[in-house]
C-alpha cells in the first residue's frame, strides 16, 4: 500500500487512520493530543484523574469527604482546561478524550467533554453501556467503545440499538497480548488463550458486516509500532490503528522527561505484567515499584486517597497499591516509585522526536 486511507469516525474525517491512544495520568494531555491532531491523526486526552495534579486540588486536605469532593470537582475543571488548551493548540484538528467506565466520575467527565465540544469519546475499562444517553444532547460527538472481543461488541450494539437507537461510530479493538496499560483479559488468559489480531479483527468485521449489517470502522490497538504494522492491521480489515507506547517518546508527550527517558532506555525484557487494584492485569516497565507490586511487598503504601474507582482492591481490601498515586508519581518523573505503563514494543524507540516527524515516518510508504 502506498498512501494510507483517511479515517472517518462519525462525521469526522482524519487525514490519516491513526489515533493516539489516551494515556493516563497526564501522559497524553493537551500537548500530545493537539500535536497528533495537527499532524492529521486523532489526538486523545486521557481524562482520568486530571485533577490530582492541578491547581484545583489540595493533596494535604485531611478531611476525607472534603478531599473527595474537591478531587472530583478538580477533575472536571482540569479536564475543561485541558480540552480548551488542546483546542487552542489545534483549532481545526480532531480531538478526543479517553474516559474509563470504571472511574467514579465517568458520567461527569463524559458530559463535560461533550459540552466542551470534544469530537470523539473513546471509552473502555468496562463496557460503556450508558454512553449514548450521556451525550444525547451532542449528536456530533463520535462514540467509540474499547473492546477486546466480538462478544463485547455484540452486547454493546444490541443495548445501544435497543435503548438509544444508535450504534457506535467505531470500535477500538485492543489486543491484550501487546497493549500497554490495563488489559481486557484475565491474568490466567494472558499466556496463550487470547486470540491474536489475525483472528479477532476478521471475526469482528464479519460480525459487523454480515450479522449486524453495519460496516462500523474497527481500530486496531496494541503492539502497533510502524507503517508495516499499520498496513498489516488494514489488510486484516481494520480501518485504522490506535497507538499508545510509540507516542510516549515524543517531545510533545505530556509526561516528565524522566518518564520518556525511562522508556527510551527500556529493553524488551523489561516489559512485565503487573497486578492492579482495578482487578485487571496491566502491562508496564519493570522498576523498583513494579517489583514490589509483583512481590506484594507489605511496605507499599495502601492508602486510598480519593476513592476514584467503582471497585478498587486498594480501597476495599487493602491490596496492591493506589493506582492513581502510582501513575501520577511516574508521569511526574518519579520513575522508581511510579507505575510506568507500556506496550510490548518498549525498547524499540531510538530517540525522543517531534510528533510531526513521527507521523511523517508512520505514513511514509513502507519499504
Ligand atoms: C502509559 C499508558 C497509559 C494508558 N492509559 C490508558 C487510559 O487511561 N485509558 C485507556 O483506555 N487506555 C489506556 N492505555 C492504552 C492506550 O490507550 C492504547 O490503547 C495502548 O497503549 C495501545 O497499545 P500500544 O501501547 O502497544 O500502542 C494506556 C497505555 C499506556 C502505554
Amino acid at each position: 500500500m502506498t498512501s494510507l486511507p483517511t479515517l472517518q469516525i462519525g462525521q469526522h474525517i482524519a487525514r490519516y487512520p491513526i489515533i493516539q491512544g489516551g494515556m493516563g495520568i497526564r501522559v497524553s494531555g493537551a500537548r500530545l493530543a493537539a500535536a497528533v491532531a495537527n499532524a492529521g491523526g486523532i489526538g486523545v486526552i486521557a481524562a482520568v484523574a486530571l485533577g490530582l495534579n492541578s491547581p484545583y486540588f489540595d493533596r494535604t486536605e485531611r478531611n476525607v469527604s472534603r478531599r473527595k469532593e474537591q478531587f472530583f470537582a478538580a477533575n472536571r475543571l482540569a479536564l475543561i482546561d485541558e480540552i480548551q488548551m488542546a483546542r487552542r493548540l489545534s483549532p481545526a484538528g480532531i480531538l478526543g478524550i479517553n474516559a474509563m467506565v470504571a472511574a467514579n466520575d465517568y458520567e461527569t467527565l463524559v458530559r463535560t467533554a461533550a459540552e466542551q465540544g470534544i469530537n470523539v469519546i473513546i471509552s473502555g475499562a468496562g463496557l460503556p453501556m450508558q454512553l449514548p444517553g450521556l451525550t444525547a444532547d451532542y449528536p456530533d460527538v463520535a462514540l467509540v467503545p474499547v473492546i477486546s472481543s466480538t462478544r463485547a461488541a455484540r452486547l454493546i450494539c444490541r443495548k445501544w440499538e435497543r435503548q438509544y437507537g444508535r450504534l457506535p461510530d467505531a470500535f477500538v479493538v485492543e489486543n491484550p497480548n501487546s497493549a500497554g496499560g490495563h488489559l481486557g483479559a484475565k491474568w490466567e488468559e494472558l499466556d496463550n488463550q487470547i486470540p491474536q489480531a489475525e483472528q479477532i479483527i476478521p471475526e469482528l468485521v464479519t460480525y459487523l458486516r454480515e450479522e449486524l449489517g453495519q460496516p462500523i470502522p474497527i481500530i486496531a490497538a496494541g503492539g502497533v509500532w510502524d507503517r508495516r504494522d499499520i498496513d498489516r492491521m488494514l489488510a486484516l480489515g481494520a480501518s485504522g490503528v490506535q497507538m499508545g507506547t510509540r507516542f510516549i517518546t515524543t517531545d510533545e508527550c505530556d509526561a516528565d522527561i524522566r518518564y520518556k527517558e525511562f522508556h527510551l532506555q527500556a529493553k524488551p525484557e523489561d516489559v512485565v505484567i503487573v497486578p492492579s487494584p482495578v482487578g485487571l492485569p496491566g502491562r508496564a516497565l519493570r522498576n523498583g515499584f513494579v517489583e514490589r507490586a509483583i512481590a506484594n511487598d507489605p511496605t507499599i503504601e495502601r492508602r486510598c486517597i480519593v476513592s476514584c474507582l467503582h471497585t478498587c482492591k486498594c480501597r476495599d481490601e487493602q491490596q496492591n497499591y493506589c493506582i492513581i498515586q502510582a501513575l501520577d508519581n511516574a508521569a511526574r518523573g518519579d520513575v522508581e516509585n511510579g507505575l510506568i505503563f507500556s506496550g510490548s514494543n518498549a525498547g524499540r524507540a531510538e530517540r525522543i522526536l517531534p510528533v510531526a516527524e513521527l507521523m511523517a515516518e508512520l505514513v511514509a510508504p513502507s519499504p
